[in-house]
């Protein structure tokens, strides 16, 4: 077929999208837990947006984004939207919420596209799930969405590490950036071409570089140049955790990748995923509003990504079977009305059922029945109808009961069982 998919690009079928899908109903079902609004936003935005938030000289502006002239009557450069969170400021500062009405909880679910090098986990169309809240300059803010993303990874009971970092502020940061200059600088030899470049761009960035890892464990480190004010709203955070029984690691290298934030950064990592184990990222970004036009408000953030995150539910052993509790077969079309009505009420006592096709073979049907991987099938004909009874078929241990047909729903349950 010459119409394929392209590359970095998945179709998710079944099982797949099953699990992604599960991710995102238990995000929404915490969100709702922790009285957050959803704010839909586009997929397109100007190009200019990132440029100004995510940053100039962060891989995803650099190198990453579908970008593109709009032939419209301006020619606007526009972009898919490489992430969430720039889309969700325009949108808060547009509506006006900076003066109105600051302080917001904000969540968002939906495809973010990177021209990355794909891999397993990495993808250029991915899902995330996103949170941003506004107007909460205080670190049980930071302690909340941090025990919330615990929270998360523990109901989908997933293993994972909780790894935080302060990155100090605009107050403290341009000490901490200065001495990775002077460090660069004097092992300048010993650096590869890339963090020869990010010591003038963006030297916070040779913290994170792969091929110079074992070098930069000699860095300065962000903690030992916060200002008094950062430190204390770090140890609150740390303490506040600890209150809530959330296990984490101080990280002191981890910077993150895009440019808004300040103080608190975070990184979620999930066992079973290889290179790209990173599930959940995101921290504070304090001037970002400010800088894209709006009031002087807080922000913090962060966004799970749904397609690694479900990776992780598959590789743990854990991801949800979408496979029926019964399949219904009914022999003749007197038994296909009836069987009808019986498959409405079972799906009512919440049972996942599938009525297979009467126009087949009896031995076809239960082939099919155990193929599709229900637990039971029910069988009516007739007979069956007459009696006011159904057959209840136990697939797992070919074992057969007849019942009445209101007790049909507890008959299933019990079906499959060791
Ligand atoms: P990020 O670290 O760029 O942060 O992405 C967050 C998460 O999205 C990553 O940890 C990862 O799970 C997932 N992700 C990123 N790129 C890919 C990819 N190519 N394929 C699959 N999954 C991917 C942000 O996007 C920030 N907006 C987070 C944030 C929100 N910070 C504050 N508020």
């Amino acid at each position: 077929m010459e119409l394929t998919r392209l590359r970095g690009f998945r179709d998710l079928i079944g099982a797949d999208a099953r699990a992604m899908s599960l991710v995102e109903e238990r995000a929404r079902a915490l969100a709702a837990g922790y009285s957050m609004k959803e704010v839909r936003i586009p997929v397109l935005e100007r190009t200019q947006l990132y440029q100004r938030s995510t940053g100039e000289t962060s891989d995803i502006v650099e190198k990453q984004m579908y970008t593109f002239v709009d032939r419209d009557e301006g020619e606007t450069v526009v972009a898919l939207r490489p992430e969430g969170t720039p889309g969700v400021v325009r949108a808060y500062i547009e509506a006006g919420l900076d003066r109105a009405d600051p302080e917001q909880r904000l969540f968002y679910s939906g495809p973010m596209f990177r021209r990355e090098r794909p891999q397993k986990g990495r993808y250029r169309q991915f899902y995330q799930f996103g949170v941003e809240v506004f107007g909460r300059p205080d670190a049980a803010c930071d302690a909340e969405l941090l025990i919330m993303i615990d929270e998360l990874c523990r109901d989908l009971k997933v293993p994972f590490s909780m790894e935080i970092n302060s990155i100090g502020d605009q107050k403290c940061r341009p000490a901490f950036r200065e001495a990775l200059v002077q460090w660069g600088r004097a092992h300048w030899g010993e650096l590869c071409d890339d963090c020869h470049n990010r010591i003038d761009r963006n030297p916070l960035r040779l913290l994170d570089c792969k091929i110079d890892a074992k070098l930069t464990e000699s860095a300065p480190k962000s903690l030992d140049y916060l200002c008094g004010e950062c430190r204390a709203h770090f140890d609150t955070v740390k303490e506040l955790l600890i209150a809530a029984n959330v296990q984490f690691i101080v990280n002191p290298r981890m910077v993150r990748g895009l440019d808004y934030y300040t103080r608190t950064a975070f990184e979620v990592m999930a066992g079973g995923l290889g290179a790209q184990s990173t599930v959940v990222a995101g921290g504070r970004y304090d001037g970002l509003v400010e800088t894209m036009g709006g009031a002087a408000v807080a922000g913090i953030g962060f966004a799970i990504g749904i397609d690694r995150m479900a990776l992780a539910l598959q590789a743990a052993g854990l991801a949800p079977s979408a496979a029926p509790d019964a399949a219904i077969i009914a022999m003749g079309p007197a038994a296909t009305r009836h069987a009808i009505v019986v498959a409405r009420n079972l799906r009512e006592a919440n049972l996942n059922v599938e009525m297979l096709s009467p126009e087949r073979k009896m031995k076809t049907l239960l082939a099919r029945a155990s193929k599709i991987g229900a637990r039971a099938a029910v069988i009516i004909g007739d007979d069956e109808i007459a009696r006011g009874v159904v057959q209840v078929r136990d697939l797992k241990h070919s074992t057969q009961r007849e019942v009445a047909v209101a007790e049909a729903a507890r008959a299933i349950a019990a079906t499959g069982k060791e």
